[in-house]
């Protein structure tokens, strides 16, 4: 199904997940625009002399936009990464990353070459001290500031077309929220003008590819940090759930005393900052999200709109959802009917919601966190959390 989705991903838009390695986050990268650092094993560019990889031009689909999308030459995130680079390191075999440094999901030793799996598993089946653990990797992820990658502060051309770079630092768990924001903000026309109907991550046939490496990348960063090589994300089941079962104390914070908005000061979570939040101001000064504190996780599990989504998802919907035998259908975005990935997504064509969509709107939004782990059957014995909200 991967496979099958990225060949029409690219008839919509290429996939964009906005990671800047921090070895090609200056002048000379911009300027030449080529990202083909050192790997660090024999010092060669892409690990060439180890025959790991090498810098290539980067190939671009020639298929054409979808109508969703009526510009061209205007966002950054077009054809990515190639306005800010064309030539990046092409990875033989089983290496990956952007020096050919790393092994393929799934595979670890020296050379790559050992399968290895790694269980995804339920969140209410973890011992305490798992779970305890799991809670503690992601405090440490927050406060561990990313060595691989930074983050843009502002556009390609704010830029200068390269020759003033603008990143910053970002902590390894807000990369993913900026990642999870750059992909789908909205296009900046100039001005105070801007094109809301594009997202690079959602509502088109990427979505579930690109949430899948997403959160691989993710897995990855945390086994980093830790240095526990199995880490894995747990997922919350939530079919027929009556409510957030993980929004209390023990799991992903239960609500502060007074006021609900917030969470309580027993959760270790109540103590974080979101990022990202401020669309519309970012779009008023034609900027892009810096990655500054914008306040405490704000949720409110159950506060939602109940005549719009009134609760999670029963087992029989997903049972729906999992019947659709069509992965995508026209018009491949968030009105496409009886298509798999969007009715999983953004909009079941009878019941006028999705799963993601389900799920935010069922209140249990606002956090990050990890968990909102949409799994479906097929997906729980595959073990795939889909998704997880970020802010
Ligand atoms: C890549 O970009 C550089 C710098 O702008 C340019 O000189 C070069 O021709 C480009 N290469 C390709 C293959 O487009
Ligand atoms: C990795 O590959 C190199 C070169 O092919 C070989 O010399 C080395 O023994 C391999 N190491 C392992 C652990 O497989
Ligand atoms: C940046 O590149 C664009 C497109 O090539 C060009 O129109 C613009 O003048 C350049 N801006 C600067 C500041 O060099
Ligand atoms: C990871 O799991 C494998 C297989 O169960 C085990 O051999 C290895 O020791 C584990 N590694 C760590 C760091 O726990
Ligand atoms: C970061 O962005 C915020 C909101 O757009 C802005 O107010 C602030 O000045 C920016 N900070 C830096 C250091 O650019
Ligand atoms: C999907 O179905 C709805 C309800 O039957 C209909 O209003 C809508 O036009 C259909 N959308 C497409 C793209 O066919």
């Amino acid at each position: 199904m991967l496979l099958f989705a990225l060949g029409f991903l690219l008839v919509i838009l290429q996939p964009s997940t906005g990671q800047f390695p921090r070895v090609c986050a200056n002048v000379q990268s911009l300027l030449s625009k080529e990202c083909c650092p050192p790997w660090d094993g024999d010092g060669s560019p892409c690990g060439e002399l180890s025959n790991r990889g090498s810098c290539q031009n980067i190939l671009l689909s020639q298929a054409p936009l979808g109508p969703q999308f009526p510009f061209s030459g205007v966002d950054d995130r077009e054809d990515w990464p190639s306005v800010f680079y064309n030539r990046t390191c092409r990875c033989e075999g089983n290496f990956m990353g952007f020096s050919c440094g790393e092994c393929k999901f799934g595979f670890s030793g020296l050379n790559c070459t050992e399968r290895q799996l790694k269980t995804r598993r339920n969140i209410f089946q973890l011992t305490t001290s798992e779970k305890n653990k799991f809670l503690a990797y992601l405090n440490l992820a927050k406060g561990t500031p990313s060595q691989d990658y930074v983050i843009a502060t502002g556009t390609y051309a704010q830029m200068n077309n390269g020759s003033n770079p603008m990143f910053r630092d970002i902590n390894v768990y807000d990369l993913f929220v900026w990642m999870h924001y750059y992909a789908s903000r909205d296009t900046l026309l100039g001005g105070s003008n801007v094109w809301r109907d594009i997202d690079f991550a959602h509502e088109a046939p990427g979505f579930l590819p690109w949430h899948r490496v997403f959160l691989l990348m993710w897995e990855r960063q945390i086994q980093r940090i830790t240095g526990d090589e199995n880490f894995t994300i747990p997922y919350w089941d939530w079919r027929d759930a009556e409510d957030c079962e993980v929004c209390n104390d023990e799991y992903m914070g239960g609500r502060h005393p007074t006021n609900p908005n917030i969470l309580s000061p027993a959760s270790i979570f109540s103590s974080w900052q979101v990022i990202c939040t401020r669309s519309e101001e970012y779009n008023s000064q034609q900027a892009l999200c810096n990655a500054t504190s914008e306040g405490p996780i704000r949720r409110n599990p159950g506060n939602n709109d109940k005549s719009r989504t009134p609760r999670l998802p029963s087992s029989a919907e997903v049972e729906f959802c999992l019947s659709l035998t069509q992965y995508e259908s026209e018009p491949m975005d968030k009105m496409a009917n009886y298509s798999f990935r969007n009715t999983l997504e953004v909009r079941d064509p009878e019941l006028d919601t999705g799963f993601e969509v389900w799920s935010h709107q069922c209140g249990v939004q606002g956090t990050i966190t990890a968990l909102l782990l949409l799994a479906t059957p097929r997906l729980i014995q595959a073990r795939i959390p889909l998704a997880f909200l970020d802010t």
